[in-house]
């Protein structure tokens, strides 16, 4: 028993983004056999993911993608799946009062649904065929906190939570399990970018994050590592939060001014 992947078939959506690469890399390394979804042309895709990674882009939001998605993965990882991480997420950031709806649906559409059908369809396929999966989702550290100007973002990331939780519990039977990891402020693409260059970000950010520093995309791939391997076996319906405390704080932190004060 140990942090052992080796010989598992994972599919991941969006697995060619910031996190999903590195995500990816991670698992491979450690003898996983990945295959990654996501809507880049192909050629793209080979640029990033690492060789021997297998690709199906496509749209996992589309009502009839998933059951295409996982005959496609079971083809190119060479039998059924093992685990399938319902990664992809988008984000948007507007006022709560002001949020444009058609955002706040694509939002709910790929954060929600999208995750929803595949899980479907993968629980279904495992529960017909008597494989013990495992569904792994990618919460956020806000589903708890309402952090300005991303609630319908916030809320999908609650919403997926929840239905984590009625997989573990309906599929639990069958010895099918579901578990999220939670991810805090990762220090890739725009945040990192504000984090280097804008001083009033930077000082936003360290008020937000306890342990001081952006979150780096390794560290969520080593809650993946962990999730998929035997030591994580009995863990079913967790949310494994590893966001640098960010969620201890309300907001960004300012109100916590002296940490002796009587509360
Ligand atoms: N970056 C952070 O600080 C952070 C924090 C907490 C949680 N997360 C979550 O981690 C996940 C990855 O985030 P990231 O920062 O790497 O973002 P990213 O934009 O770099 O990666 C997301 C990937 O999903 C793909 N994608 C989007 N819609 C898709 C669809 N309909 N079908 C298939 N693929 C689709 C995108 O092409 C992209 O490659 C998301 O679920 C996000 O909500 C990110």
């Amino acid at each position: 028993m140990g942090l052992d992947v080796a010989g598992l078939r994972v599919l991941i959506s969006g697995g060619a983004g910031a996190i999903g690469r590195v995500v990816v890399s991670t698992l491979a390394r450690h003898g996983a056999t990945v295959v990654v979804n996501d809507v880049i042309p192909d050629a793209a895709a080979r640029e990033l993911l690492p060789e021997g990674t297998g690709y199906t882009p496509g749209d996992c939001a589309d009502d009839a993608a998933a059951e295409a998605l996982l005959d496609a993965a079971e083809a190119l990882a060479g039998g059924p799946l093992d685990a399938v991480c319902c990664h992809a997420g988008i984000a948007d950031s507007h006022p709560v009062t002001s949020f444009p709806i058609d955002s706040y649906d694509r939002i709910m559409s790929t954060n929600v649904r999208a995750a929803y059908l595949l899980a479907r369809a993968a629980g279904r396929r495992w529960r017909e065929s008597g494989r013990r999966g495992h569904l792994v989702f990618t919460t956020s550290w806000v589903q708890d906190v309402p952090w300005p100007e991303i609630a319908p973002y916030s809320a999908s990331k609650a919403a997926l939570r929840s239905l984590m939780r009625s997989f573990a519990r309906e599929l639990a039977p069958y010895g099918i399990r579901a578990n999220a990891v939670a991810p805090g402020i990762v220090g890739v693409g725009m945040a990192r970018h504000q984090w280097d260059t804008d001083p009033g970000y930077r000082a936003r950010a360290e008020r937000a994050i306890p342990l001081g520093e952006l979150q780096t995309p390794e560290s969520v791939a080593d809650a993946f590592l962990f999730l998929l391997s035997p030591m994580a076996a009995y863990m079913t319906g967790t949310v494994l939060l590893v966001d640098g405390g960010a969620s201890l704080y309300p907001m960004d932190g300012g109100a916590v001014a002296d940490p002796d004060a009587a509360p």
